[in-house]
């Protein structure tokens, strides 16, 4: 039995979707959520749809129960609530007689990391390797799927505007992590290890910017900009302050580097390499040009 946590998040919604497509009976799979109403797709599969609560430790011990593999997707909560998720989930597992722990952490999982979430994966990561558990790490890069909503707005001012210096960012694409996870969760020999899920190669912003521009057809150029004029592009586009807050700290840690490193441990994993921004931008984007070329017209 997999057991994923976080199973109707965009990544666990796909984590799920590729241990089914990958062939797992669905009665072999437990996905995860306070909200068992929201996972009725999966439900009517087969799949083992539970209730789990990572703030309640009766919750998790019951969801958790025949499970062999468990996916660890972390909330979204403030850090400190989060090591609290964290340790009541491994507590449960251990409980539950759990044998293997998938947590899905980030590269900046590092002591001298800018990012404010950056202790909170140091503990998970740490907690983990310490549970008594076969582990296995899995270090996400930033996605570039969130820059896909942005796209009709970059298209019209032709700006890409980041508080960004000099750093490179090996972006990934969420569901390249996800179908990653899910190969990791089915290959019990991979234990132990700290995987990288990254894209194939570190961009620097200008490089993204002449992607994005081939892929709507219109002209985009990186600006750098300052964090404040960053927080407000972030606010006023409806990102949570939390969030903002948290995403101007990673581009503090793409500055200092953190995000440059570039893998093939998703294709180590899943025999596919990782989609890179051109491909993929251009795959996601290619009718956005039309939408806004036709809307300014
Ligand atoms: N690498 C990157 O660039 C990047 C970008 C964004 C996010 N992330 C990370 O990716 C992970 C997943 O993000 P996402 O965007 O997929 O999330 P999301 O779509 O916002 O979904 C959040 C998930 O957290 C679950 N959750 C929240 N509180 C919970 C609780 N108390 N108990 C149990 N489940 C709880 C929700 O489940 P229910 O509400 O159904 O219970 C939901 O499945 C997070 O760890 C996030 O930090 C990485």
């Amino acid at each position: 039995m997999i057991g994923v946590m976080s199973a109707s998040g965009q990544l666990g919604v796909g984590v799920v979707g590729h241990l089914l497509r990958n062939g797992v009976a669905p009665t072999g799979l437990a996905a995860l959520t306070r909200d068992p109403a929201k996972l009725g797709h999966f439900a009517d599969l087969g799949v083992q749809v539970r209730p789990a609560d990572y703030t309640d430790c009766a919750s998790l011990s019951q969801a958790f129960r025949d499970v062999d593999s468990l996916v660890l997707i972390p909330t979204k909560s403030p850090v400190v609530r989060r090591i609290q998720e964290h340790a009541n989930a491994l507590e449960a597992a251990r409980q539950a007689g759990v044998r293997r722990i998938i947590l899905l952490s980030i590269s900046a999982a590092r002591p001298d990391s800018r990012s404010i979430v950056a202790p909170f994966y140091l503990y998970a990561e740490s907690a983990t390797r310490l549970s008594g558990m076969d582990w296995l790490i899995l270090r996400m890069g930033l996605y570039l799927d969130p820059l896909v909503d942005w796209a009709p707005e970059l298209a019209a001012t032709g700006q890409l505007p980041y508080p960004v210096e000099r750093g490179r960012v090996a972006y990934v694409v969420r569901d390249d992590v996800a179908r990653a996870a899910a190969a990791a969760a089915l290959s019990p020999g991979t234990r132990g290890e700290v995987l990288e899920l990254t894209g194939p190669a570190a961009i620097s912003m200008t490089e993204l910017a002449a992607d994005l521009s081939t892929a709507t057809g219109r002209e985009i150029r990186f600006q750098a900009v300052g964090e404040e004029a960053f927080l407000n592009i972030c606010l006023q586009g409806g990102e949570p302050p939390l969030i903002s807050q948290i995403l101007i700290s990673l581009y503090r840690a793409v500055d200092a580097g953190e995000f440059a490193r570039a893998t093939d441990h998703i294709e180590r994993l899943t025999g596919t390499p990782a989609r890179g921004a051109l491909d993929y931008l251009t795959d996601v984007l290619s009718n956005i040009s039309h939408t806004t070329r036709s809307t300014s017209a």
